[in-house]
């Protein structure tokens, strides 16, 4: 029998969720989360991961190059400004896999041309031509984007995107920058460039949607029902301002409405949805909003008694989307203090860990202390509890001791002892409260300059014996913002983790910093000799 052959359009699912979303204040990840993050939107199955900008910072470099080198599947690409030193090192970062994209850009709007470049039209469009020509000698893939193009001149836009597919870009992505584009219009955008630029269907035509009015998703699905055939987008929409477009509202609009998916396929599970987007608020620290579409807390929660009445009659009167369709289905084995080791293990690789043996056994014994004083415990306990353990291993200080005296008349006073290589360091502090305390504490051991910008707490399931959970932001001297996520039973015990783990980060990144900064230095002077 002949094989039926699917005559739908593919939609290419490009990720920015490392790039554009960790380049916005106090989004940024470490190396290993970065990881992490690229790990799992591999288990999504996006099509393309932008896993950075590898001109900006080492550790961005370190990070793409790591990328690279361990995440299998999708393509992966590195964003590099039309310079040939950028566009040199991002191909270097590249190196090692033969699925990877150099992805070029250079602002082509007047406000860009003249406001930042201070460039003309003519020297704009020999720079964007030239670069995509040198990328191509070094990368096999090479994308680029005329930045702000919502906003320049249709001809001259037209003119740019003829003169880079000459030059050998294989994908051409129409940026809205800064989210001023409505759907009709985009759309529109999309349709005249795709009558107008004649060697247009030598290349992908894809897009990119910033949300400062709220239209990034429309835009996109805009796009898409114009000819564009491929999205950037980002996990929980976040991104530079407002942020990018949502993926997750992107595939499950084109998967949930039928005219949308007869015409177009998406290669996504779908199914890893939810947990992405756990993931990306967890490393990033950034909460997501509960009536966010698709994956907020308040998504799937029918409340005023008309509805729940409907849901409970005919599921489809107040429900569009079946919240298993993104993976929130509640787990069929339920975890108490009796489940073993083997237990654990199997729902953690349901879940999608692969633990180390170490990391298991860790996370085993944390999981035993909750399980002892709960009936049970949820996935979204066993996954924060797991998140925890994951960071531990990066930790420069470790919390060995943690003792806080408060109430009534009391002055707070905290006692905290950290340890780091085998050495003991201990503080004891007062504050005006107890988490106040334990913060002096922990500050006056590490003693590094810094600000505590955001605390939040919130419980990862109800009752107030729940799982509290912190997350903390802290700036440094220079304004970097470093999250730190911290789970417990006690909302101190978790506020001192997470305000460790923010701490540890940076620390861990001063370090990285001027260890690359001293090995540049010995290159050089090598150099002279
Ligand atoms: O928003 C934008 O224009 C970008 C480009 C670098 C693609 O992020
Ligand atoms: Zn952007």
């Amino acid at each position: 029998m002949a094989k039926k052959t699917d005559k739908r359009q593919k939609i290419y699912i490009f990720d920015t969720t490392l790039r554009d979303a960790e380049q916005c204040p106090g989004a940024s990840m470490t190396s290993q989360e970065k990881l992490n993050v690229a790990q799992q939107l591999a288990r999504l199955g996006v099509d393309i991961i932008e896993a950075g900008f590898p001109y900006s910072s080492p550790g961005d470099f370190e990070a793409v190059q790591t990328i690279v080198k361990k995440v299998k599947g999708p393509t992966i690409t590195g964003l590099a400004r039309c310079r040939p030193e950028d566009i040199d090192r991002t191909a270097e970062a590249l190196q090692g896999s033969k699925r990877v994209r150099l992805h070029t850009f250079i602002g082509t709007s007047p406000t860009h041309r003249e406001g930042i470049l201070r460039k003309s039209k003519k020297e704009v469009l020999e720079m964007a031509v030239s670069s995509v020509a040198r990328a191509c000698r070094l990368v096999k893939e090479v994308e680029f984007s005329p930045m702000d193009a919502t906003r320049t001149e249709f001809d001259y836009l037209c003119q740019v995107v003829e003169k880079t597919i000459e030059a050998g870009a294989a994908v051409i992505n129409i940026p809205d920058t800064v989210g001023y584009a409505l759907p009709w219009e985009f759309g529109d955008l999309i349709r005249r460039l795709r009558e107008s630029v004649p060697n247009i269907d030598k290349a992908i035509l894809s897009v990119h949607c910033h949300d400062d009015l709220g239209l990034a998703t429309a835009n996109s699905l805009a796009a898409v029902a114009n000819g564009a055939t491929q999205v950037e987008c980002t996990i929980n929409g976040l991104g530079e301002r407002a942020g990018n477009a949502a993926l997750e509202e992107i595939v499950v609009a084109i998967d949930t409405r039928p005219e949308l998916k007869r015409k177009f396929v998406i290669g996504l599970n779908l199914k890893e949805l939810y947990r992405t987007s756990r993931l990306v608020r967890e490393v990033t620290g950034m909460p997501v909003q509960p009536n966010k579409a698709i994956v907020g807390a308040n998504a799937f929660a029918h409340s005023s008694g008309i509805h729940v009445d409907g849901v409970l009659k005919q599921r489809e009167t107040f429900e569009i989307i079946r919240p298993q369709k993104i993976g929130l289905e509640q787990s069929q084995i339920v975890l108490t203090s009796r489940s073993g080791r083997h237990a654990v293990k199997h729902r953690l690789a349901e879940l999608g860990y692969q633990l180390s043996a170490g990391e298991l056994e860790k996370t085993y014994q944390r999981f035993l202390a909750v399980a002892d004083q709960r009936k049970q415990v949820t996935d979204e306990e066993l996954e924060s509890l797991v998140a925890d353990e994951l960071r531990l291993a990066q930790e420069i200080y470790q919390l060995d001791y943690l003792n806080v005296v408060s109430g009534g008349t009391t002055i707070p006073t905290a006692t905290v002892r950290l340890r780091r290589d085998g050495d003991l360091l201990q503080a004891v502090t007062n504050g005006v409260g107890s988490v106040d305390a334990v913060y002096r504490a922990i500050a006056q051991i590490i003693n590094v300059q810094h600000r505590l910008v955001d605390y939040n707490v919130s419980s990862v399931t109800g009752g107030t014996d729940a799982l509290g959970e912190v997350m903390v932001r802290i700036s440094d001297r220079a304004g970097t913002i470093h999250t730190g996520r911290g789970s417990s039973m006690d909302i101190i015990d978790a506020s001192a983790k997470a305000y460790l783990q923010a701490l540890n980060k940076m620390v861990l990144r001063a370090g990285v910093a001027a260890r690359t900064k001293s090995k540049r230095r010995r290159t050089q002077s090598k150099a002279k000799q």
